[in-house]
């Protein structure tokens, strides 16, 4: 784009936000904290989903130092259903490092912001654009659908070096008087107007300077190649009652997927899955009831649970729990299903 599109582009972009901006609660802060907690949520969940997670968070965490302090299970209790746990683990991780090493503020420049845990290209420019209106790059999914139509950008965006090009392309036309909300503008058009599959372009603030908008399709971009293929397994899962009433926990191991979450027991399917259970974690062999069948879809992976009760005496592995000391304890969502079901 050429210098008056550009001045044109920000314009355009900068006072469409101002006007059309969504009511959001972390649009009403500038401490960067707050800020940085939204954008960890929101990456990789939808606005909707996380308004609520955000407001009970800053309720029970209102500043960084009572963060760092917070016992993990109770931070991840705040984070469940929100997936991606080890999302909260690095803020929590990144916050302890901001009072260790910087004396509790947020740095304010993109090298010692980026050394943080958990904190990525686009985290740290969201955080320095919107809480210390610094011309940062602060480029998402969204972000790259929006340029990669207005600046007709074919590459590959499934390809971590196509970042970089947009990156380029946000340092060139970004708003040095106004970076917040040029980023925040990019954003906002990208989850209002310029959506992926139908793009309301006669709604547009900048169709003008959108070279899809003229060639007519611009739900054809980005270019993205397919993602890996989903994996599927079946595990039976056992919830096993004691004859106090308590049930049986575990804690999964402390890396991986769902890492120190609880979860009922269970094995990977198999035809002889509940002998294998019971040998596993020594209960007597007993009669089950099926409590109920479903699937659950991660990122690039699908459970297909199938859940049974059963009453049992004796188990040497995982915890007997009170159903008032389950309710405190996160758990990943497959396991809060059949919580429910048996509540
Ligand atoms: N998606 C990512 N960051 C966002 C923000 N600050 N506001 C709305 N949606 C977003």
């Amino acid at each position: 784009m050429n210098y008056p599109y550009v001045a044109q582009f920000r314009q355009s972009l900068v006072e469409w936000f101002e006007e059309e901006k969504r009511d959001l609660p972390w649009r009403h802060t500038k401490d960067p904290y707050k800020i940085w907690v939204s954008e960890v949520m929101l990456q990789q969940t939808r606005v909707d989903t996380v308004i609520p997670y955000y407001n009970r968070f800053m309720e029970s965490f209102p500043t960084l130092e009572l963060l760092a302090e917070a016992p993990q299970e109770y931070l991840l209790k705040h984070w469940e259903g929100l997936g991606y746990y080890s999302r909260a683990r690095n803020l929590q991780a990144g916050v302890r490092e901001v009072l260790e090493n910087y004396g509790g503020i947020v740095p304010d420049n993109r090298h010692e912001i980026s050394k943080l845990k958990g904190v990525g290209p686009y985290t740290a420019g969201a955080i320095l654009s919107i809480a210390y209106n610094k011309p940062e790059h602060a480029v998402d999914g969204n972000v790259m659908r929006v340029l990669s139509r207005v600046l007709n950008i074919h590459d590959d965006i499934a390809l971590p070096k196509t970042k970089k090009i947009f990156e380029a392309a946000v340092d060139e036309l970004i708003d040095p008087d106004n970076p917040s909300s040029f980023n925040q503008g990019l954003m906002e058009l990208g989850a209002l107007i310029c959506s992926p599959t139908s793009p309301k372009c006669l709604l547009c603030p900048v169709r003008e300077y959108c070279t899809a908008f003229h060639e007519g399709q611009p739900e054809e971009l980005p270019v993205k190649s397919k993602k890996v293929k989903m994996k599927h397994i079946s595990f039976d899962v056992f919830v096993c009652e004691d004859d106090h009433g308590r049930l049986l926990l575990e804690q999964r191991p402390s890396q991986g997927l769902l890492a120190n979450m609880w979860q009922f027991p269970m094995v990977e399917h198999n035809e002889n899955s509940f002998e294998q259970f019971a040998q596993q974690y020594e209960v007597e062999p007993q009669e089950t009831q099926d409590i109920l069948t479903f699937k659950h879809v991660f990122s690039h992976l699908t459970w297909h649970i199938n859940a049974h009760y059963m009453k049992s005496k004796t188990c040497k592995k995982g915890e007997w729990l009170t159903r008032e000391q389950i309710s405190l304890l996160p758990m990943p969502v497959p396991m809060l299903k059949i919580w429910q079901a048996i509540k």
